[in-house]
């Protein structure tokens, strides 16, 4: 409890000076990444998910605020410890690739908690993407094969490549399987990946696609109850990493092969309303990733056959993303400091402003 104490007074004295709002745009974060490389800031990513992970009850957490509109859904997803708080602004419009408009787009924003100060405004489309493929290979980590050789991918869109490499950096992957609707997004992932030295299968259907895989994320998206993969599909324990199964009335799994399966979640009280579970009882209980990474209870597919990764994205993911940047931003001097919030000599003389 002691040493508790002494790391969140040391964190708190770290953030007290700290005063400019510093905006990160997207060149910002691609100048990051090409500093630090992609490699390195997943792993740092996988690095930081852990530890926040692990201190899982230090967190006042809430499921998402979801506003459900015609064709897609607005979230405002707020986390807070003792030293920081974070909250993500994003969006789920499936169709919005037909008017060439990303499917999802974010940004965030994180604040200290001991006076709420803005201390840094943050794109978060590409954010997003990196700590949606880090959470899902920290979680794999744990509950996939170590041996896993063979990546099956069902969704070719935004997020793909993103998954791709995270589970690359990890698994001594051999081959790519996959297979998307959409024939001008596969090619686009081939394009893409090609220059990796590992072999890519596009397929025709996802039978095909998923033919010994050890390890399948689906990652499509449509907002109603698809079944991308069904039980009778699985033929091998698997590892499945679902990630597009993430809004009340949009899964991608059949419930039997939901039933069947050992599940682990992020947040049992948002995945209920949000994730592949939401096909089952209202009193369904599963593992939940904190158990996981704490070492209180183990999970993976040699021991227990197939395993779910039902993800629906939670905010301390963001809010591990938005600590890790807001360190790495201070550390390259990059972004802007913003003049957003007032800095005036009387406080109570607002209207000075003006
Ligand atoms: N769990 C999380 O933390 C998290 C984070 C980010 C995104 N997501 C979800 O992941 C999904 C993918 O996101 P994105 O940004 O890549 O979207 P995207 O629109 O860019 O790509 C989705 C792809 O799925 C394909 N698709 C749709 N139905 C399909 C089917 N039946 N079979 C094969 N392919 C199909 C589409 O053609 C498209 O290429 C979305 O549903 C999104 O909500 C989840």
């Amino acid at each position: 409890m002691k040493t508790y104490i002494f790391f969140v007074s040391i964190r708190l004295v770290k953030y007290k000076k700290e005063t400019k709002l510093r905006v990160l745009q997207i060149q910002d974060i691609k100048s990051l990444i090409e500093k630090i490389g992609h490699e390195k800031f997943t792993k740092e990513l996988v690095k930081t998910l852990e530890e926040d992970y692990f201190k899982w009850e230090t967190f006042d957490k809430t499921p998402r605020v979801a506003n459900h509109v015609n064709g897609g859904v607005i979230e405002l997803m707020p986390i807070s410890d003792e030293v920081l708080y974070t909250f993500k602004y994003v969006n789920g419009h499936p169709k919005n690739p037909e008017q060439n408009k990303f499917t999802i787009m974010a940004t965030g924003q994180l604040s200290k908690v001991s006076t709420g100060e803005p201390l840094m405004f943050c794109e978060m489309t590409l954010l997003t993407a990196f700590r949606t493929a880090a959470n899902s290979v920290m979680a794999a980590k744990y509950l996939a094969k170590k041996d896993s050789q063979v990546l099956s991918l069902i969704g070719a869109g935004a997020q793909s490549e993103f998954q791709f490499l995270a589970f690359l950096y990890y698994f001594d992957l051999k081959e790519v399987r996959f297979y998307d609707v959409d024939i001008d997004a596969m090619n686009k992932f081939e394009k893409n990946m090609k220059k990796f030295n590992i072999k890519l299968t596009p397929c025709k259907n996802v039978e095909e696609a998923i033919q010994d895989a050890d390890i399948i994320t689906t990652c499509t998206a449509d907002k109603s109850y698809q079944t991308i993969l069904k039980k009778d599909m699985i033929k091998n324990d698997v590892y499945i990493n679902a990630i597009g199964g993430d809004c009340p009335g949009k899964t991608e799994l059949e419930k039997e092969l939901v039933e069947n399966s050992v599940v682990v979640c992020e947040f049992l009280e948002q995945c209920k309303i949000e994730g592949e579970i939401q096909q089952l009882a209202k009193d369904y209980v599963c593992t939940e990733l904190y158990e996981i990474v704490r070492g209180e209870k183990t999970i993976n597919v040699q021991t227990h056959g197939s395993v779910i990764f039902d993800s629906v994205g939670f905010a301390i993911e963001d809010y591990s993303v938005l600590r890790l940047v807001y360190e790495l931003a201070k550390k390259y001097n990059i972004g802007t400091n913003m003049n957003l919030v007032p800095q005036i000599e009387d406080v109570k003389d607002l209207y000075s402003l003006l």
